[in-house]
């Protein structure tokens, strides 16, 4: 099996345990998500849904990023250095490796037998506004370099051969559609569902590049890729699903609501029509969803792409800086900076850095490392007993937010840094330390 293909990852998480399979039947209407959110609230697990009602010989994979540990083993890095992997992929990316036909296994449906219905796309939270591909992966080519890029938009069903796609101003496909509204009627793209995690991350990122050469150097090998027929695209070599089509330039749809990161259905709004020219999938193929609002849909929308982006920033203040986290429980508005001042005042400097790096954050928290960020209860009690909000807390109004954020005025925000840090000596570094036994167990035998 070759180290690129999405089935090995799965293999592999399933024998240590991140993902579950499902063999029960499971209808992709609401039911497949309600399983799938339990699985990742209450067990910490993605699932991997192999009896779906109505799809025979396919699979739904959810869930592939729930926790960080998964994900450092999906990429085959320490937890402690996955962050580090990505912002090194970042400064030293590697092209992508270019077939000159499709080198695997494909079933092929084109102009009249595309039907998206025989697609597994689920239903997920109770209000969403139907079928929503959530984990699918946009590529499409700069007019002008002609270099590929490739992100994630949310895609509604409406029939046998449209979606909608929602493309958010800022966004680099934004740019292409403006530059081709002038003289095109479409905008030519491939949106590929299923494939290597580091491909999922790397497509997560901002980044003025192809986002393949992130994920090749992450997976440490250049990306095999295959060019899309007619169109000039390309899309890895190993995607599960590849659906073909335009964007129309000149018409519009109105789709939503759908869950958000926010944990808020984002409301209806008028976005794009593309039109499915072909559908394409390997044999026995694995659908990928990622749930709206679910923990996955923050660390690969918000944590994963972003930590590393605040890291170097905050690096750049201070060699010093430990750690940053962008807890999901945050929907991706606040960060943890972790930092031993030397100086009074510096730990807010790291901070404002960290702010500055990505236009959505709306707060940061910069503790010592004694705290464990990991925990929340940590961190409220590192802000309750070493910041004395008068001194301690920076309040920065009427900043660019993040669009989503119910609490923005006009787009709005007030924007904060805590410093909850300490000094060396302090005695609030002189915490009550227990020694737990490490023959634990022995205490608690029965007899
Ligand atoms: C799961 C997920 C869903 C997303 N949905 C959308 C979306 O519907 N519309 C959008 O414009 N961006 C969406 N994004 C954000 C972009 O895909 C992301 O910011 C990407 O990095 C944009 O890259 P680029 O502008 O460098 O090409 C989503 C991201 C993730 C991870």
């Amino acid at each position: 099996m070759a180290k690129q293909d999405l089935r090995e990852v799965i293999n592999r998480q399933i024998l240590s345990g991140h993902l579950v399979e499902v063999s029960q039947p499971v209808d992709v209407v609401h039911e497949l998500a309600s399983v799938a959110h339990a699985a990742e609230e209450r067990l910490g697990v993605g699932t991997v849904f192999r009896n779906l009602g109505g799809y025979p010989d396919v699979s739904v994979l959810s869930g592939m990023f729930v926790t960080y540990q998964a994900a450092a083993d999906a990429l085959e890095v320490e937890l402690s250095q996955l962050k580090r992997s990505i912002l090194e992929a970042l400064a030293d990316p590697l092209a992508p490796s270019h077939h000159q036909k499709d080198a695997l296994d494909r079933e092929v449906f084109a102009g009249q037998d595309v039907d998206l219905q025989t697609v597994p796309i689920p239903t997920h939270a109770p209000r969403d506004a139907g079928p929503y591909v959530t984990a699918g992966i946009v590529a499409s080519r700069d007019p002008e370099t002609r270099r590929m890029n490739y992100s994630y938009h949310r895609m509604l069903r409406l029939d046998r051969n449209h979606l909608s796609i929602m493309i958010n101003p800022g966004r680099h496909l934004d740019d292409y559609r403006l530059a081709a509204e002038g003289t095109d009627q479409s905008l030519p793209v491939a949106v590929f569902i299923g494939v290597h995690p580091a491909i999922m991350i790397a497509a997560a990122m901002r980044y003025p590049g192809d986002e393949l050469e992130i994920a090749g150097r992450l997976l440490g090998e250049p990306i095999e890729t295959v060019p899309c027929g007619q169109y000039d695209l390309r899309v890895p070599l190993f995607s599960e699903y590849t659906l073909k089509g335009s964007v129309d330039l000149a018409q519009r749809v109105v789709e939503g609501p759908m869950g958000e990161f926010s944990g808020l259905y984002g409301a209806k709004s008028e976005e794009y029509l593309l039109e499915i020219d072909s559908i394409s999938h390997r044999p026995q193929p694995i659908y990928q969803t990622i749930l709206p609002a679910g923990v996955e849909h923050k660390v690969i929308g918000a944590s994963l792409p972003r930590e590393p982006v605040l890291l170097k920033s905050a690096l750049s203040v201070s060699p010093e800086v430990k750690d940053v986290y962008i807890p999901p429980y945050g929907s991706g508005l606040l960060a943890v900076v972790v930092f031993d001042p030397r100086y009074e005042g510096q730990a807010k400097n790291v901070g404002m850095a960290a702010l500055a790096a990505y236009t959505t954050i709306k707060s940061v928290i910069v503790v010592n490392s004694d705290i464990d960020i990991s925990k929340a209860e940590e961190l409220f009690w590192a802000v309750l007993t070493r910041a004395d909000l008068q001194g301690d807390l920076a309040l920065l109004p009427r900043f660019l937010g993040h669009p989503m954020d119910p609490a923005a005025v006009r787009g709005l925000v007030t924007k904060s840094v805590i410093d909850a840090t300490v000094l060396p000596g302090s005695p609030s570094l002189d915490r009550v330390a227990y020694e737990h036994p490490a023959d634990l167990d022995r205490y608690f035998a029965a007899g």
